[in-house]
């Protein structure tokens, strides 16, 4: 049995290119049997897959009932869905997964110039944890980086300067993101019989924008630890960009974990807490999480939700005698308090604000 050093730091991570490579997951992130994501056991299934070329071709238009319909499906079944041919440049979105990939690979000394436990803090480097029994942390097999974006905006000077291209790449890549999840969010609305800007609008004047960098080292035992334990995530709608040919992403369907291989030059996009929030439940925020293997893996993810004070619940058309109302109207920012308190735990989190909680 390895023992757990609970004043694990930073610093003390094994796949850092100053400490010595390790053939054995040190004990601090290995996770209790019960919580290992025993890889073994993956369904067959795959998400759906979902070709956005129409739109490219005159994004005026209206979409066809197909496309719509097709979203709306995937919203339904799995929250979860992959795109192509939905008019980001590839080279932009292999540009932008270079760029972070060179930052996490600087060291650990750069990094941690943006290390921080505050969550308020506008550039965040850190690491998770998973909290187990007698509330021990375990951590997980990854870094991340977590800061703001704005498609029109300059919202790069608290940015990482290293690597030198990292501000300018990532001002492009999220003005083409903003229009993605314009065009998204519209389909979404569409697909669940709103007004095409419903969704858009009900995240209010100032929408949150966050961007979530995840880096997964390569893993000698990837049986025993996890590189993000199972989530939903708390925002309305996220689009990630992941590593060609390395598969780590897993979305759970009805109990059993999914794997979503990656295809080149798509997105994957998932419906967070507050779609599923907003459409009383008719739309899932489903749980995933990644796993870790022998090869790095590197995915963005980046986030759009309300702005804070933006008031948020089931909208009235999804209310009836057979729906009733599942959750309370709360402000956004309310929802991210509870957030943070069940950090490293995060299995509750809008059953905080359900009517039967
Ligand atoms: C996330 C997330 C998935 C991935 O950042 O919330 O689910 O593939 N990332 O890293
Ligand atoms: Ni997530």
């Amino acid at each position: 049995m390895r023992s757990r050093d609970p004043t694990v730091k930073m610093t003390s991570f094994p796949w850092r290119s100053d400490a010595t490579s390790v053939s054995q997951v040190p004990a601090n992130f290995v996770l209790p049997e019960d919580k290992r994501p025993n890889l073994s056991d993956v369904s067959c299934l795959s998400i759906p897959i979902i070709d956005m070329k129409e739109m490219i071709d005159d994004p005026d238009r209206n979409p066809s009932p197909l496309l719509v319909e097709a979203i709306a499906r995937a919203c339904e079944d799995y929250g979860f869905f992959q795109i192509v041919n939905h008019g980001v440049p590839e080279e932009l979105c292999q540009r932008m997964l270079k760029t972070v990939t060179k930052f996490f690979e600087l060291s650990t000394e750069e990094k941690n110039k943006f290390f921080s436990d505050d969550v308020n803090k506008e550039v965040r480097f850190f690491s998770r944890y998973l909290k187990v029994e007698n509330d021990e942390k375990v951590s997980m097999w990854s870094e991340v980086l977590y800061h703001h974006w704005h498609p029109q905006e300059d919202f790069t000077p608290p940015l990482p300067k290293n690597p030198p291209e990292y501000r300018e790449v990532i001002a492009e890549y999220a003005k083409e993101i903003g229009a993605l999840v314009t065009r998204l969010l519209s389909l979404i609305s569409q697909g669940l019989g709103l007004e095409k800007d419903c969704l858009k609008r009900r995240m209010g004047e100032t929408p949150t924008r966050r961007l979530q960098a995840n880096y997964y080292p390569p893993c000698p035992e990837p049986e025993l630890t996890l590189g993000l334990a199972p989530h939903t995530d708390f925002n309305a709608l996220t689009i990630v960009n992941q590593s060609d040919g390395v598969t780590g992403l897993q979305v759970n369907k009805d109990g059993k974990w999914v794997a979503v291989d990656p295809i080149p030059n798509s997105f994957v996009v998932n419906i967070g807490d507050q779609i599923q929030v907003l459409s009383n439940d008719k739309y899932k925020s489903n749980l995933h999480r990644a796993v870790t293997n022998k090869h790095r893996r590197v995915s963005l993810a980046m986030f759009y939700g309300p702005g804070k004070d933006t008031e948020i619940g089931p909208i009235e058309n999804f209310i009836d005698e057979e729906h009733p109302r599942v959750y309370r109207n709360y402000r956004y920012a309310e929802f991210m308090e509870e957030y943070h308190r069940q950090v490293g735990l995060r299995k509750r989190l809008k059953e905080a604000f359900r009517f039967d909680n």
